[in-house]
């Protein structure tokens, strides 16, 4: 049984409907870290009911209207900011939309903060479609390129966490996950999930380009414990977190048809490559590893294992 510290305090999760933020809700509940959760969501993607069970605050509202903001943020003495316009495919199509709801939306959470006295923040940014198409192993000190809006509005964030820190005394730390992937995914567009949502339906799957293409899979519990281990370190600036580990899409495939069934025949389709997504990225996470112990220990095989019997459950 893990022990109850509530070092976080009342801990304001923007996002938490969604698929990282109800998997932190889980987290932060077993482990007791903190004295109070409430989550700010405007359900466009999440479902309040992924909280259903937990001694949560629900507060349905959107980042971008002042008045909820300053509601919730006064109440707070910890964020985890996740609410965002999450999907790439989406900010090349609406990059008007994607600034609105995440710069606009991030910053009035920032002037909250600072009128309220809250100090301490954790923001979601990204790594690969920051940085754009550099040679991974991709780390903090490289100079971002972003090739889609949802990369250049993420960048801009942090721009703005580094702005407050620095003029306000904020205490911030963004933290750029990779690919994430796990249970309560549900509705996500993100490879694994829509992978898996198809062979499970008994679709083919499509891989854009020829499945060459490198990514670094995180575990969601995996990074939950980041999120709390580096606020609990009270670090301040920019974090990779990932595995550290090469996966091309070929390669997961080859654990997919393992994990949902022996040597599952499903179909793949191979179509043209997407503009915006960038070919080849995982992340040197030795950074974050000597500033808060992160460790992230679930091997793919694992992981992938439990989101299939999530997802299987689903359909019950
Ligand atoms: N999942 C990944 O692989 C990944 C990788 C890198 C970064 N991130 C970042 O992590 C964060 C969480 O990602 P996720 O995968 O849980 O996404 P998600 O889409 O599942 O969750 C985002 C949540 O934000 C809410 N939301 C969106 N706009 C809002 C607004 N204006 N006001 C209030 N709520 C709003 C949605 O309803 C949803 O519940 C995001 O900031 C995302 O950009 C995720």
């Amino acid at each position: 049984m893990p022990q109850k510290t509530e070092k976080l305090g009342r801990v304001l999760i923007t996002g938490g409907t969604g698929f990282i933020g109800s998997n932190l809700v889980r987290n932060l509940t077993a482990s007791g870290s903190a004295a109070r959760i409430a989550v700010l969501d405007n359900e466009v993607l999440g479902n309040r009911s992924v909280l259903d069970g937990y001694d949560v605050e629900f507060i349905h509202g959107d980042i971008r209207d002042e008045t909820t903001v300053r509601d919730a943020v006064k109440r707070s003495d910890t964020i985890v900011h996740l609410a965002a316009d999450t999907r790439v495919m989406d900010s090349i199509e609406n990059p008007a939309f994607n600034y609105e709801n995440n710069v606009l939306g991030s910053v009035n959470l920032l002037l909250a903060m600072r009128e309220f006295g809250v100090a301490r923040l954790v923001n979601a940014s990204t790594g690969g479609a920051i940085l754009g198409e550099v040679p991974p192993p991709v780390h903090e000190d490289m100079v971002p390129r972003p090739l889609s809006p949802y990369g250049a509005a993420k960048l801009a964030v942090e721009g703005y966490c580094s702005a407050f820190a620095a003029s306000y005394g904020l205490k911030i730390v963004s933290l750029r996950f990779s690919n994430v992937y796990g249970p309560l995914s549900f509705h996500k567009g993100s490879v694994v999930a829509a992978f898996l949502r198809n062979i499970m339906a008994g679709k083919p799957v499509t891989i854009y380009g020829d499945g060459s293409q490198i990514r670094d899979y995180v575990y969601v519990n995996d990074l939950c414990n980041g999120i709390v281990a580096a606020l609990n370190s009270g670090v301040d600036g920019i974090y990779q977190l990932g595995t550290g580990i090469p996966t091309t899409l070929n390669e997961l495939v080859v654990k997919m048809r393992d994990v949902t069934g022996h040597n599952n025949p499903f179909e793949v389709i191979y179509e043209d490559s997407r503009k915006g997504e960038i070919k080849d990225t995982y992340c040197n996470i030795d950074k974050a590893r000597d500033a808060f112990g992160f460790n992230p220990d679930t091997s793919l095989p694992e992981g992938l294992t439990n989101t299939w019997n999530w997802f299987l459950d689903q359909r019950s």
